[in-house]
């Protein structure tokens, strides 16, 4: 499906003409709660929509449930809107992609997770407008939804926005700790789009220069914003969410997803949190345990690109470059700053990961190996410091 993409700065103001264009009397307005105004939105929106009559919806939690989407769903169909239209983070385009894909069912009826691929295709068009600099949700067919605590990832060709407004003024206003967040997912989204099974010369074209982009205007963007890295920032993830819309995210992703639904880590957080574990694991990769139906040489070329991406000589120098990356935008890479403390909290993470997104991982993983990652987090906290040396073993051995 095709996607129009109007890009640069005061971008959004093409959008008074696109709706014109599609004879719209109301609009349904999906938006954050504070986000939606600190980022400077409203006061756009309003003069923008000022013609419109507007029923906003944007009273759902930041990680959206399955209540919020129904009560979003019939909020959109006593509005009869003609037009929906999105702006704000990750979680925000995501429910509007839900509303729009099921905008044609029958509420009593509806089954989000089994109904996806069923459910008639609606006419409403969708705009989406990311404020943050993060998620690419606005470039992808898929959105998750959170179902008694529990991540689904609903996806279908259609949920793809029809049109993208990418205007970096809004990206500006967000505060260090949220722009760190936001950029680090995107990070990860782009390097695991580029080991995943799924990567394809395109996805890695896309993941490639987000990855050059975000390495050179995250810290600026965080410590010091400015219009040019924030229109380098919002362009790199929207490029990643090119690249995970082919390829799919992996092995930090699936783990992520408990760490953020039971105990609250931001999304860009968790997956950054094992990233440079995932890094090194899969580097050594074997013909034995490699996934990737193109072979151990393709996942070997594929590591060997990154490194040249990353700008590094060896896959040590790599998990340095990173570390120190993170450690630069401010994230914490252990769990020192989370709930997360016990061994028992690491086995209720382990039973809740997203089998999904693990199998696109390009070396096979075990439970094993992601409890001695994830106990490797408590380093810091001194609890578990005889597991290190075990820890770095395991990257190399599987069985170990
Ligand atoms: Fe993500």
């Amino acid at each position: 499906m095709r996607q129009i993409v109007y890009k640069g700065i005061d971008s959004v103001l093409h959008l008074k003409k696109i709706i014109e264009e599609y004879s719209v009397e109301t609009v349904f307005l999906i938006t954050g709660k504070q986000s939606y105004v600190s980022c400077g939105a409203e006061n756009k929106m309003n003069e923008i929509l000022a013609n419109f009559k507007i029923e906003r919806f944007w009273d759902f939690s930041e990680n959206p449930k399955i209540a919020d989407f129904y009560r979003g769903l019939t909020k959109f169909k006593n509005s009869g809107a003609q037009v929906i239209i999105a702006i704000g983070g990750g979680s925000v385009l995501d429910m509007a992609k839900l509303i729009r894909r099921f905008s044609e069912s029958n509420i009593e009826m509806l089954n989000i997770v089994t109904d996806a691929t069923e459910a008639l295709e609606s006419k409403v068009p969708l705009i989406a407008i990311p404020t943050t600099a993060g998620s690419g949700s606005e470039a992808t067919h898929f959105a998750v939804v959170y179902i008694n605590n529990v991540k689904h990832s609903i996806a279908h060709k259609s949920m793809l926005p029809d049109i993208v407004v990418i205007d970096p003024q809004f990206a500006l206003n967000l505060n260090s700790k949220m722009a760190a967040i936001s950029g680090a997912d995107a990070f990860c989204q782009a390097i695991e789009s580029y080991w995943s099974v799924n990567a394809t010369n395109e996805s890695k074209q896309y993941a490639r220069r987000a990855i050059k982009l975000i390495i050179n205007n995250l810290p600026v963007f965080v410590q010091h914003p400015t219009i040019q890295s924030s229109l380098n920032m919002v362009e790199a993830a929207h490029l990643a969410g090119k690249a995970i819309n082919i390829s799919k995210t992996t092995a930090p992703h699936a783990i992520s997803y408990p760490m953020t639904a039971y105990y609250g880590i931001p999304h860009g957080q968790a997956v950054s949190l094992t990233l440079v574990d995932f890094l090194l694991y899969n580097f050594f990769v074997t013909e034995h345990d490699n996934v990737d139906r193109r072979g151990i040489d393709y996942v070997k070329g594929t590591f060997n690109e990154l490194l040249e991406i990353l700008n590094v000589k060896d896959i040590f120098q790599a998990k340095f470059q990173i570390e120190h990356f993170f450690q630069s935008i401010g994230l914490v890479l252990d769990f020192s700053n989370s709930t997360i403390s016990t061994v028992q909290d690491i086995e209720s993470i382990l039973t809740n990961i997203s089998m999904e997104r693990l199998a696109n991982n390009p070396r096979i993983v075990s439970y094993d190996i992601v409890k001695k990652i994830l106990l490797s987090k408590f380093v810091l906290k001194n609890e578990i410091e005889n597991n290190r040396s075990n820890y770095l073993d395991c990257y190399k051995n599987l069985d170990s």
